[in-house]
């Protein structure tokens, strides 16, 4: 069973007739550690708060994001989950092509069909390593244009520098193009200096980073991001929006989780043993191509002979719900990604595809 992205959980569940709660979703890649109990507490002790309209200035939120990252709060632009900070920066900038890395998160096509750009399609390639290097600049992008990068990379896992990503910023500003660059998974990484571009970002008037907390701290369903950019850009981006659509508890649920230091340490503790896991099975398997995960979620070629649609409806019988990358551009029905979860979960997924294969 496959479908356009990851996470549709109550889709998922009605179709194989349970409750959303009894799936074990590898869909979509939340930290399994998640939400931090200060985000939940935030949501509890601000409730009363719905009787109003939320803080349209997203004051306190921005605040703590500024902290974090330290950033100037006025290059911060606070929005609905990464997902609404990619829509409106396109349809703000109306670019007019949107130069997209191909496999790629769906919503950036999808937003760019919404404003009505043109979409050219890079295809990155396995035997490159998933690089944009030589693809982007044989790429015809005008003035006016948008590339959108995203490190680390969905679904693949490739990552690259921040002095990879800055030969980028300095191809865009001479094609006098615009840059998106999509940190949405970069949280999970403990050097994420060494790769982000935050700081590159708002002090340039072509750079917009893009990132996400539904992620990092599990709060899709409460939704939040941001785009981070030169305070002029920003400005004027956020005089275009609606002001209302960052709801209060969202705000007060990532202020907190923004400001939770120790949550995020034992994040990045648990992923590097739970990556090690994945290499030492998934990795050593000979039905499988294991591309080194950079984040928190692993994605595989299974060999020729295993026939994988079959796998994932075998999968799902037992509750747990994997990504088919069939409907990638540029992949086919033998890639799958997976969630990195906790290891009882993590060992039930591999358990089971190692009994599938063995009853082939
Ligand atoms: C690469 C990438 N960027 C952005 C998003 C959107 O995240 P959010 O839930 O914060 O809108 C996703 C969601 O899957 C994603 O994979």
């Amino acid at each position: 069973m496959t479908h356009g992205h990851g996470g549709r959980i109550y889709e998922y569940a009605e179709k194989v007739g349970v409750t959303a709660h009894e799936l074990l979703d590898f869909s979509a890649n939340m930290n399994p550690l998640g939400p931090p109990a200060a985000a939940l507490v935030a949501v509890w002790d601000h409730l009363p708060e719905i009787r109003h309209y939320p803080d349209a200035r997203h004051r306190a939120v921005r605040e703590a994001i500024g902290e974090r990252f330290d950033l100037p709060i006025d290059s911060i632009l606070c929005t609905n989950g990464a997902a609404e900070a990619i829509d409106i920066a396109i349809r703000y900038l109306l670019p007019g092509t949107v130069w997209i890395f191909e496999p790629a998160f769906a919503e950036y096509a999808h937003a760019a069909a919404r404003s009505r750009c043109r979409i050219e399609r890079l295809y990155l390639s396995p035997d490159a390593n998933w690089n944009w290097f030589d693809v982007l600049y044989t790429a015809a992008v005008r003035p006016g244009d948008m590339i959108v990068l995203n490190n680390p990379h969905n679904p693949t896992g490739a990552m690259w520098t921040r002095a990879q990503v800055e030969m980028a910023i300095r191809f865009a500003s001479e094609r006098r193009a615009w840059l998106l660059v999509d940190e949405s998974f970069l949280d999970f990484r403990d050097d994420e200096a060494n790769h982000s571009v935050l700081s590159q970002a708002v002090v340039t008037k072509d750079v917009l980073v893009v990132r996400s907390a539904t992620k990092i701290y599990a709060i899709p369903g409460l939704r939040f991001g941001f785009l981070a950019g030169h305070p002029s850009l920003i400005r004027e981006i956020a005089e275009h929006r609606d002001p209302w659509s960052v709801n209060q508890l969202a705000q007060r649920a990532a202020a907190a989780a923004y400001r939770d230091g120790s949550f995020l340490k034992a994040t990045h503790a648990w992923l590097a043993r739970e990556r090690a896991w994945v290499h030492s099975t998934w990795g050593r398997h000979k039905g499988v191509q294991l591309y080194p995960p950079s984040a928190n979620y692993a994605f595989c070629r299974l060999a020729d002979e295993i026939p994988v649609a079959k796998m994932l409806n075998a999968f799902a019988a037992r509750g747990m719900f994997v990504r088919s990358c069939a409907n990638y551009h540029g992949l086919n029905d033998h890639h799958i990604r997976f969630a990195i979860r906790l290891r009882t979960d993590n060992e039930r997924l591999y358990d089971a595809f190692c009994s599938f294969l063995a009853a082939l």
